[in-house]
Formats: C-alpha cells, sequence, structure tokens
C-alpha cells in the first residue's frame, strides 16, 4: 500500500499515520520530523532547514526529494509500501515521486487529503505537546496526557515545536494555500485522490481512512 497524506498544519497527519503504519506493516516518513532530527543534529542541512521551519516556508525541493529518495531505496520497514506524511507539498516534488516509483515499476495507490477549515487549525496547532523521542503527540485540550506535560508512557517532558505559535501558523497556512493545495489538484487528474472531512473526531477520521484504504486484517 502506497499512500501520499496531506492537509494544512494540524489537520491530523500526525495523528493518524501511526495507526496507518501499524495496521498495514507501511513506513511513515514524516518529512517534518526528519527535518527536526536535522536540527537536532546540529547537522549544516538542520540549521538551514530551521530557518525556514520557523519563518512558515518551505525547505528546497531538491533536498527534499533526496530525502524522500533515500528512504524509500533503503529503508527496510518501506518494502511493504508507504505512507508519506509532508511530502510532497509542491508540484514539482509530485511530479519527482511519480518519476522515482516509475524508475522501479511501481505507483502511488492513494493520495488522502485531511480537509479542515483554517479556522480550526489555531487552537489545534498552539494546544499540541509533542515527546519528542516517540513522536507521541497530544493536546492539552482534545488529548490531555494522563500527568499534565508529561508522555503517558516514559513520563518525560512533552514539548512545544517552536513552529507551533500563530503568527509562524498563518504563514504555514498561506504556503499550504499556495504551493500545496495545487498538489490536490495534481492528484485529482490522476485519479487516486479521496478528500476526508478532518474536523470530525479523531476515531471518526480513522474509520473514513479504513475505508478508503480498506478494513482488512
Ligand atoms: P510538518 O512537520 O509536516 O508540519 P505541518 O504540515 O505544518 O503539519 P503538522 O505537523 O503541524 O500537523 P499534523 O497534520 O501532523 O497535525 P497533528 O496530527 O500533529 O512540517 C514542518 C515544516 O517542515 C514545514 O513548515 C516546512 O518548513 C518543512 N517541510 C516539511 N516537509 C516539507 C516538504 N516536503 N517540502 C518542503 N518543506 C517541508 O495534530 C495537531 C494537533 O491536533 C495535535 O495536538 C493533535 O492531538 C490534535 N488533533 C489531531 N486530530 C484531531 C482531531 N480529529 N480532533 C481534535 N484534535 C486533533
Ligand atoms: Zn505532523
Amino acid at each position: 500500500l502506497r499512500i501520499v497524506l496531506m492537509g494544512p498544519p494540524g489537520a491530523g497527519k500526525g495523528t493518524q499515520s501511526p495507526k496507518i503504519k501499524d495496521k498495514y506493516c507501511v513506513c511513515h516518513l514524516a518529512t517534518g520530523d526528519m527535518l527536526r532530527a536535522q536540527v537536532r543534529a546540529g547537522t549544516p542541512l538542520g540549521l538551514q532547514a530551521k530557518k525556514i521551519m520557523d519563518s512558515g516556508g518551505l525547505v528546497s525541493d531538491e533536498i527534499m526529494v533526496g530525502m524522500i529518495q533515500d528512504e524509500l531505496r533503503n529503508n527496510e520497514e518501506c518494502k511493504n509500501g508507504f505512507i508519506l506524511d509532508g511530502f510532497p507539498r509542491t508540484v514539482p516534488q509530485a511530479e519527482k515521486l511519480d518519476a522515482m516509483l516509475a524508475d522501479d515499476k511501481k505507483k502511488l495507490d492513494h493520495a488522502v487529503e485531511l480537509i479542515i477549515d483554517d479556522n480550526l487549525l489555531v487552537s489545534r496547532i498552539t494546544g499540541r505537546l509533542i515527546h519528542r523521542p516517540s513522536g507521541r503527540t497530544y493536546h492539552r485540550i482534545f488529548d490531555p496526557p494522563k500527568v499534565p506535560g508529561k508522555d503517558d508512557v516514559t513520563g518525560e517532558p512533552l514539548i512545544q515545536r517552536s513552529d507551533d505559535n500563530p503568527e509562524t501558523l498563518r504563514k504555514r497556512l498561506a504556503t499550504y494555500h499556495k504551493q500545496t493545495v495545487p498538489v490536490a489538484e495534481y492528484y485529482k487528474k490522476k485519479g487516486i485522490w479521496s478528500g476526508v472531512d478532518a474536523a470530525q473526531s479523531p476515531n471518526a477520521v480513522w474509520q473514513s481512512l479504513l475505508a478508503i484504504f480498506g478494513d482488512r486484517d
């Protein structure tokens, strides 16, 4: 199963992707998480990427395509398929992905867009809490941890992303509408696009995804 999951900041990509990964035994490649790992490691790419992420812009297509290509070629977990979370974000990235897959005689099965009104995203983004080592995500109000500020499993502290503030969110949303909405059009033309109402509860969103991918064991 080869899936692209798209949607604006806070739509629920990172919430739903691990469930898809577990159910269908595919790898979960989140380009934002990969970039944040570079930032933490203090690599030259990380230093460059941090400025771009904190300004709500996009890292270059060349870098992002290279990152995904590396994973798809070398990550053993991806041999059954993949879920891409946050990639492609531009039409050139989508074209490069298709070309990459065609080289291996493969193609995408589904491009799913999580659809939600911008004004619902402010509270989702500003309330988000993350356990960095595992990627587990909580929300102060919608999905609070058992102990405030601590991960349910390890008890370690939860953090907030530096781009999760109202100003940067506004810029991330503008970037999404300008650069990434055309990617949905691209997949509509290919006939593999489906839309899901992402304003529903997390479980209702999950049920909608199962209906698209097939609820097989
Ligand atoms: P990235 O990390 O991909 O950020 P994003 O697209 O802005 O998406 P988010 O992670 O903010 O949202 P999400 O949809 O995962 O929401 P979540 O499930 O956590 O990218 C960051 C940056 O990296 C970009 O801005 C860019 O600079 C760069 N970058 C990344 N990829 C790139 C690429 N391909 N090309 C160029 N640059 C790239 O949910 C949010 C919150 O809401 C959580 O607290 C959650 O608990 C809660 N929640 C989730 N679902 C629900 C629900 N149904 N009801 C109520 N609450 C919910
Ligand atoms: Zn995410």
